[in-house]
């Protein structure tokens, strides 16, 4: 059965004391709601990572991410983070390819799909966002560029490395905006994202794979989403910084 997955993206928010403070309320909170196959990954600026990840030990249920990682193994790229830094850090996760990264630092697929091996050969498991923008959405072009996405970035992978990878489905237009997709678009973007997984592998790894929702999520509109049948959990920006508003998202699976 595949995993259920509640995600905090804490962007470039906290400082080094404030999300320590922020994550030990949150593990205190949610330790005792994680059930079954639900886990919880937080993915705060490097800065936090290790510690964050030695605050974690000892609960198998929640995980640490990061929210980027260099292409490149090593070298001169001043300023840079490898995925192999970040592993060792004892952070298991990576986002990849949200779309403040393609928007702001001009990321795109061919680069995702370079970031993506680097941070699977060094034993981080990707959260590979996809997702279309307003005008893309206007225009109907979402499911092409969807489909673009996850064949540009991810469709090189073997079935083995594919089973490493969490996707996102993030509308563009519902980041950080208080606008939700609804339950039905949502749904209907992450069956057909399924369904490009078992054509490109087979059903067995569609049904195995973990397709979150990211968008303006929060206590009071999760419930309806989670409980879609091809959407397994969120990719949490806003209300991830919140400790009540994040455990909260993370019972609605109980
Ligand atoms: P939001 O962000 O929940 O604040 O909309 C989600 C994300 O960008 O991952």
């Amino acid at each position: 059965m595949r995993k259920k997955i509640v995600a905090g993206n804490w962007k470039m928010n906290l400082d080094y004391n404030e999300g320590l403070a922020l994550f030990s309320e949150v593990v205190n909170m949610v330790k005792d709601e994680i059930t079954g196959s639900q886990i919880t990954v937080v993915c705060s600026p490097y800065i936090h990572l290790h510690s964050l990840a030695q605050l974690a030990k000892g609960y198998d249920k929640v995980a640490i991410g990061a929210q980027n990682a260099h292409q490149n193994e090593s070298g001169a790229y001043t300023g840079e983070i490898s995925a192999k830094m970040v592993r060792s850090t004892g952070a298991e996760y990576v986002i990849l390819g949200h779309s403040e990264r393609r928007q702001y630092f001009g990321e795109d697929n061919q680069l995702l799909a370079a970031k993506t091996d680097t941070a699977l050969k060094n034993g981080l498991k990707p959260i590979f966002c996809i997702g279309e923008t307003l005008e893309e959405r206007e225009a109907d072009q979402h499911f092409d560029v969807i489909k673009t996405q996850l064949k540009e970035g991810l469709g090189h992978l073997s079935t083995e490395q594919f089973e490493q990878v969490v996707i996102a489905y993030e509308p563009v237009w519902a980041i950080g905006t208080g606008k939700t997709a609804s339950a039905e678009q949502a749904q209907e973007i992450h069956a057909f994202i399924r369904n490009e997984i078992a054509e490109a592998y087979n059903q067995e790894v569609a049904d195995n794979t973990t397709i979150l929702y990211g968008g303006s999520c929060n206590p009071k509109n999760a419930p309806e989403l989670f409980a879609q049948a091809d959407i397994d959990g969120g990719l949490i920006g806003g209300a991830s910084l919140k400790s009540r508003d994040f455990t909260d998202i993370v019972k609605v699976f109980n």
